[in-house]
């Protein structure tokens, strides 16, 4: 095969499984198998520079760090929106729309209704079909180039179809860069777990993502875009809003799922019911609704007011925040002994849930906020995110509030605590800190990690007081003498515990991973490392090159991962596990390996009973390579009828050549 159709068809698939992915939520590929596509396309356009296009999939993997963002002009300005927040202010807004169409009050308009998502707007220019620019909102007039770090969004099409670049040679599309609920959770227990800032919110985690001059970092983020429109009201064969939208699904774009007609106030009023309701319930933080006219020609006909439309409104929600007093301040301890300070409160209900705790985050927000105990203080609870202490009502001070002071010594071992430079929480270093051995071990045995039934908190807490437990590892050689004198502990459970234990010796290398609790890493990293280097030993030896190559792990978890295994005692813990019966099977693929292929690499020529793709397909699902040209690092040369000058090149090479009969023989 010609190499430009290779890497034509290698893009095409890599995207339509990115697709699948990412827009449909139905994965159609493995990892192994989309890495392998991936790898293979990374080799052709090492080989080939000059094949690179800016549409190509490899774009997306993050480009050399830049020392700043050049500005970006918006050819039509991005407008913001007017806010309401009650039924009657709406109520205007829809009377004036009628009364600058020319309306009859009692008429119905056309509107259509959608989420007004809490993320970064931006816009991307698509050039005769190819994303050419991508910027932020910056004043609306101009904003920052961030192409390269909107490239590594996978659900941003780098191309648009044929057709439509054709019809539309320049078009703007404008949407939100969001980050799910589920994924920041997942990045603040990073970030916390890493001493780093965690972000205040997945806006602000969205928004510090996109703006990292290092893209590596941004690709390490699982962002996702959605669009909600174009810039101009002007595109033939586009009459309304939802045509718009309607062309960018097709192109591929995520819409949000919320997206309505809705004829008249009465509707309006009835969807932002119906959607205040089931907020909480979806994965991205939403601060109101958006409510747009949904024929283009009216909106350019109502036009726009200062920066904002007409035409368009934005309802939001009301806050979710509360007051509450301030009783007291908990320094809890975490697994990798970073010390949170966490506000205990007097319950208030926020949002619909009672709120007694909150996070204070770190020292530099105790002092920034200014927090002090007996203080009235405003807490904010958006969606099931975990909730916050957002300030104090100084007006409600009355002089005999207790300020905070941060402790000097771990609340669990009565060590000395420390800051290290460039980090924003305080960490207990003591690796026999009882509240970290607590919390290592309730980790390790964890659903994600060796799932070690009936090992909860309050019995690795026991463990840990009755010495039986320093490290995770320890575990695997309790005995049943260890087990019985403690508290609640009869000779049944004592034996579940033992069988649980046995069991997870057998658990999956990424489970295993995870369980180690590398600051940090979690189900997904995990899931990820195992995969790419298959055994723990492989792993304990990776260079920070190597993790350099992996999407999905920025240099900071790179950095993490390094230390971690190059600390003597994490590498005892493992070898300790070792010893006490864990297997750390290796990774194991999906794909179905045969011996006699797997890992050798094949060229395939002449006029096969199938076409090429088909073999090529056979052998890379059994482990092996195709390569398009012989060399001498071919294994085996496929040979069908009336083959070309590869023959040749086989035999003067001496590489082995199979015909077909052959070459199932050895699939066998
Ligand atoms: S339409 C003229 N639709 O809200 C129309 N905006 O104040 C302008 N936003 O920063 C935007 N979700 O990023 C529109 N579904 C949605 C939106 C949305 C969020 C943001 C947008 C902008 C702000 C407008």
């Amino acid at each position: 095969m010609a190499i430009t159709d290779e890497l034509a068809r290698l893009r095409r698939e890599i995207e339509q499984h990115n697709y699948n992915y990412y827009i449909l939520d139905k994965p159609t590929v493995s990892d192994a198998e989309y890495d392998r596509l991936f790898d293979r396309l990374l080799e052709i356009e090492k080989e080939y520079p000059q094949l690179v296009t800016p549409d190509s999939p490899s774009q997306r993997i993050g480009a050399a760090p830049s020392e700043k963002f050049e500005p970006a002009r918006h050819r039509v300005q991005m407008l913001s929106l007017q806010k309401v927040t009650t039924a009657e202010e709406f109520a205007d807004f829809d009377r004036r729309v009628k009364e600058g169409l020319g309306l009859q009050p009692t008429a119905d308009v056309e509107y259509t209704f959608e989420p007004k998502l809490d993320g970064l707007a931006v816009e991307l220019v698509y050039e005769n079909g190819v994303l050419a620019v991508g910027s932020t909102r910056g004043d609306g007039l101009v904003g920052e180039n961030i192409t390269p770090n909107l490239k590594t969004i996978r659900s941003i099409p780098l191309r648009l179809s044929e057709k439509t670049a054709k019809i539309y040679p320049l078009l703007e599309i404008r949407g939100e860069v969001i980050l799910r609920k589920s994924d920041f959770r997942r990045l603040n227990d990073q970030q916390e777990e890493l001493g780093l800032e965690p972000f205040a919110n997945p806006r602000n985690a969205a928004a510090g993502s996109v703006h990292q001059l290092d893209s590596r970092i941004t690709v390490s983020r699982p962002l996702v875009f959605y669009a909600y429109g174009v810039s101009d009201q002007e595109l033939p064969g586009l009459e309304t809003h939802l045509a718009v939208m309607n062309l960018l699904e097709t192109e591929r774009f995520l819409v949000n799922e919320h997206l309505h007609p809705a004829r008249g106030a009465a509707e309006v009023e009835k969807r932002f019911h119906t959607l205040a309701d089931i907020r909480a319930k979806l994965d991205y933080e939403i601060d109101g609704t958006v409510i747009k006219v949904n024929s283009l020609r009216d909106q350019i006909r109502l036009g726009q007011v200062s920066r904002a439309p007409r035409w368009a409104v934005a309802w939001k929600f009301a806050a979710e925040t509360a007051e509450t007093v301030l009783e007291d301040v908990i320094f809890s301890v975490g697994r990798t002994g970073v010390i949170t300070p966490v506000a205990a409160l007097r319950p208030v209900r926020v949002a619909g849930v009672e709120v007694k705790r909150a996070s204070l985050h770190n020292e530099d927000e105790l002092i920034a906020k200014d927090v002090r105990i007996g203080d009235t203080v405003i807490i904010r609870r958006a969606g099931d995110v975990i909730p916050e202490v957002v300030g104090v009502v100084m007006e409600r001070r009355t002089g005999k509030e207790k300020p905070v002071a941060f402790p000097v010594n771990c609340p669990s071992c009565g060590r000395p605590i420390t800051r290290p430079p460039g980090e924003a929480a305080y960490r207990c270093i003591n690796p026999s800190c009882p509240a970290q051995i607590v919390e290592r071990i309730f980790h390790f045995a964890g659903k994600g990690g060796m799932d070690i039934e009936g090992l909860g908190g309050k019995l690795a807490l026991q463990l840990a007081e009755n010495k039986l437990l320093e490290s995770p590892a320890d575990i695997y050689f309790l005995t049943k003498d260890d087990l019985l004198p403690l508290e609640l502990m009869a000779d049944k459970r004592a034996q579940n515990l033992l069988d649980a234990i046995a069991k997870s010796k057998d658990r999956p290398l990424a489970n295993i991973i995870y369980a180690l609790g590398i600051p940090g890493i979690g189900e997904t990293a995990a899931a990820l490392l195992a995969e790419r280097f298959g055994t723990i030993d492989r792993l304990m030896a990776v260079t920070e090159d190597d993790l350099n190559n992996i999407g999905g792990i920025g240099p900071i978890l790179a950095e993490s991962i390094i230390a971690f295994f190059a600390d003597p005692q994490n590498r005892r813990m493992i070898a300790r596990m070792k010893d006490g019966g864990v297997k750390f099977t290796p990774f194991q693929s999906n794909r179905r390996e045969v011996a006699a292929i797997a890992g050798k690499t094949f060229v395939i020529t002449g006029t096969l009973s199938k076409p090429r793709d088909h073999f090529k397909k056979l052998i890379e699902t059994a482990g092996g390579k195709v390569s398009s040209a012989v060399s001498k690092k071919a294994d085996y040369l496929l040979c069908g009828e009336s083959p070309g000058s590869k023959l040749d090149d086989a035999n003067r090479l001496g590489v082995s050549v199979l015909d077909e009969a052959g070459f199932l023989k050895l699939l066998k």
